[in-house]
């Protein structure tokens, strides 16, 4: 089933955090935008290079930042603007030069917990016939250090093994960033910043790569949306600013959206269900979805995104972190947690309760 006016509340059942809200899953006349709302831009730098002071101080703003939206845009986090603008470049290459029938022998399968490979236009989900075309590798299909016994092979993964060299250069930078925010996120909850250290070395990954063609008349007055409403179901994600905007965040405490706006060569974080579930409740598991861009420029140019979410290994424990309050939540596998939750895109057969 797809179907552009579904609500989330058609598919509460699937959730494995709570959610008390109603929103459409893609853009409707009727949604009403905070148009003044900032979320908060802040500066890594002094957390990655500075004193006890400097960590605690953004620690706290980042922390402040999180609880109230879920969002904060972080810039000076080492991370060569360069770099963005090359995987800008190969994703619409991919994209764009890849025959389709090429595509679809990596269509996307379930391996583990995430659904990892090529989605169609308007496949993305079985719930909105979101008009994007997505491909998502996870820590196996990059030739990086792995647990795994097989031996690396590029083209069970890749049209061609140059991708795979391009977009790794993405992975290993921003897998250097995966433990300094999370160490953020947790001293900023209270917790010992170092809790997670250990599952986050050499975890598993998503890097999802969104090419949004341009828009056909009719698909403009479909209804339908670039990407669904949604909350990711991660610790957390690392989103590149994006050329093109459209990034709609849900604001829990207006009950409107948010128009996400981050300066180019930075980073949007954002936090998922796994950290919503860990946090018991307090960094909130945040909707957001993709819009039409506010130049309307959705009818003549493309928009490219590449966020990676970060995941725990599928035989870890998800538990209420200590000190927290009572749990609010049974401990649970990661890939229980993560198919259950994610049957809500692609059917209930999706949902596995051990490796
Ligand atoms: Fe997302």
């Amino acid at each position: 089933m797809t179907d552009v006016n579904a609500l989330n509340r058609e598919f509460l059942k699937y959730d494995q955090v709570r959610k008390s809200h109603t929103y459409r899953l893609a853009e409707g006349e009727q949604d009403e935008f905070d148009e003044d709302y900032r979320i908060a831009t802040l500066d890594f730098e002094p957390f990655l290079r500075g004193d006890a002071g400097d960590t605690a101080r953004f620690a706290e703003a980042f922390n402040g930042a999180l609880e109230e939206i879920g969002f904060a845009v972080l810039t000076n986090q080492g991370v060569d603007p360069a770099l963005y603008d090359e995987m800008q470049d190969a994703t619409l290459s991919l994209f764009t030069s890849t025959p389709l029938d090429e595509k679809m022998r990596f269509r996307a399968e379930r391996f583990g917990s995430v659904n990892q490979g090529y989605f169609p236009i308007e496949e993305t989900s079985d719930i909105h016939p979101d008009l994007v075309e997505g491909w998502v590798w996870c820590r196996r299909a990059f030739d990086v250090p792995h647990r795994r016994a097989a031996e690396f092979r590029a083209q069970d993964y890749w049209p061609d093994a140059r991708y795979e060299r391009q977009f790794r250069k993405l992975v290993l930078a921003h897998e250097e960033l995966f433990k300094p925010i999370a160490q953020a996120m947790l001293m900023g909850l209270g917790v010992d910043p170092h809790i997670y250290d250990e599952k986050l070395t050499g975890t598993n990954f998503g890097l999802r790569l969104n090419y949004y063609p341009p828009m056909s008349e009719a698909q403009d007055r479909s209804g339908a949306g670039r990407l669904l409403g949604h909350e990711d179901v991660d610790l957390f994600t690392i989103l590149p600013a994006t050329h093109a905007d459209g990034l709609q965040v849900w604001n829990h405490r207006s009950g409107k959206w948010v128009r996400m706006q981050a300066p180019p060569g930075s980073i949007i974080i954002n936090t998922g269900d796994y950290m919503q579930r860990i946090s018991n409740d307090r960094l909130p598991s945040t909707t957001h979805r993709v819009g039409k861009p506010s130049d309307g420029s959705h009818l003549i140019d493309p928009r490219v995104s590449f966020p990676t979410n970060v995941y725990l290994w599928e035989d870890e424990v998800l538990e209420v972190l200590p000190g927290l309050g009572t749990p609010r939540y049974e401990p649970i596998e990661a890939i229980t947690f993560h198919t259950r939750s994610t049957s809500k895109f692609y059917g209930d057969e999706y949902a596995v309760e051990s490796v």
